[in-house]
């Protein structure tokens, strides 16, 4: 149930910190990757040096660390995770997590994530029976935050009672059964899919923008397709008028480089869509200010190019998705620019569709283009040409097994 889970670990400062290699063993024995935060006041109980080594990766400590900043900033380090996990949980964190104070970088991770979080709480008895931390824990639970322990029993400060972090194998269980209640049904069950819907919007200045006519259809259908095979779907879309889709995890953004950025943040995935209207351009010198008519006449607008989504996911080296697919909207000769844009992007499928009569209907008449050929699909509704898509990606990552 763990196998390839990514789980962000923030060790808090409680004497229950020395049982945190025993529980990055039991995580890692079980195919997780642990991924850990130290706070300062964890340092004192156990060092960056034997969590790095046990889990393998880098043990993030410093909020304003110019390198980890460049390398992955903390909104980064929070979203490329399933599941981030505080243990110990200090009263602090939590007094802090309950409040939305951010002083740290584990702190900030933990207001910045859009993963579940579970907390293994230890503390003094006195403490965890002390009103404010009561009111804390019903908090966070309020607000879905899962909660392991306390157990009861000798507690380090030589008193007895409850606020004794739960055992090891009592943490381990309780995210093994948290996935296995979010786990879904399906030939998909199991892959991570990234789909990129809509239109991209470049601003001219900020009340003015360059936009393309992509109502995020299409996209929007092959997510929620991909989520009913099993698949377990990050949807990165532009602005649509579409509703967000149940079960998936939708992150917003309007411009292409920030398009980028989701999706990156979103890796490593198995299966990357990428159905969205990405704008070739942007503005070179977007005003900070609107543009006036006496500024000096009608400005003229100086383009750049941005960054081509699709081949940047196609050329990744360590997390290139083993199913890279992408779409080809072309006014002519659909099928040959199709073809020669499935090996110019270097991705492996192209859904190819003519957009001559313009976007954002409900239908579409597409063809397939793989490496073994084009196969032309009658024109269907798009949740269709969804359906189809996704069962053609099941059954291709079945094969691929
Ligand atoms: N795409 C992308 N990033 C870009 C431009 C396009 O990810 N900056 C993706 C689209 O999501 C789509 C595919 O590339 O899957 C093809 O988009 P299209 O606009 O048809 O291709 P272009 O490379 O822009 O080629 P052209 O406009 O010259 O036909």
């Amino acid at each position: 149930m763990l196998k390839n889970k990514r789980i962000l670990l923030i060790v808090s400062g409680g004497i229950a910190a020395v049982k945190v290699p025993d529980l990055i063993r039991r995580l890692s024995e079980r195919g997780a990757h642990v991924r850990c935060i130290l706070t300062e006041s964890g340092a004192q109980f156990v060092t960056p040096m034997s969590l790095a080594a046990l889990s393998g990766d880098k043990v993030f400590q410093n909020l304003f660390s110019l390198t980890d900043e460049r390398e992955m900033g903390h909104i980064r380090l929070s979203r490329e995770a399933d599941v981030v996990l505080v243990a110990p949980a200090t009263a602090n964190i939590m007094a802090k997590m309950a409040h939305g104070l951010t002083d740290d970088l584990a702190t900030t991770a933990l207001l910045a994530t859009n993963k579940p979080v579970m907390i293994a709480p230890s503390m003094n008895v006195m403490m965890w029976n002390n009103p404010a931390t009561r009111s804390n824990v019903a908090t966070l639970q309020k607000r879905d935050v899962h909660v392991v322990g306390p157990g009861a029993g000798d507690l380090a400060c030589g008193e007895v009672g409850d606020g004794r972090m739960a055992e090891v194998a009592d943490i381990v269980a309780a995210l093994e059964a948290f996935f296995e209640t979010r786990k879904k049904s399906g030939p998909l069950s199991g892959y991570r899919a990234l789909v990129t819907s809509g239109p991209t919007i470049e601003p001219i200045d900020p009340v003015r923008y360059i936009a393309n006519r992509s109502s995020g259809k299409q996209g929007h259908a092959i997510a929620t397709a991909l989520s009913d095979l099993g698949a377990e779907v990050s949807l990165i879309s532009g602005p649509t008028k579409e509703t967000d889709p149940e079960r998936l995890y939708v992150t917003r953004i309007e411009t292409a480089e920030q398009m980028l950025k989701a999706c990156q943040n979103a890796l490593p995935v198995d299966i990357a869509v990428c159905a969205a209207a990405v704008a070739d351009w942007r503005i070179a010198d977007a005003a900070s200010q609107k543009l006036k008519k006496d500024d000096g006449g009608a400005p003229s607008l100086a383009l750049i190019e941005n960054p081509d989504i699709l081949a940047t996911l196609s050329a990744g080296v360590d997390n290139r998705p083993a199913l890279v697919i992408g779409f080809a909207a072309e006014t002519e000769d659909v099928i040959a620019q199709a073809t020669a844009k499935r090996e110019r992007k270097g991705c492996d499928w192209i859904v190819a569709n003519d957009v001559s009569n313009g976007f954002g209907g409900d239908k579409n008449t597409v063809h397939l283009v793989t490496t073994a050929g084009v196969e032309s699909w009658p024109t269907m509704q798009k949740r269709e040409v969804a359906a189809r898509l996704a069962t053609q990606i099941a059954d291709h990552m079945r094969q691929q097994k």
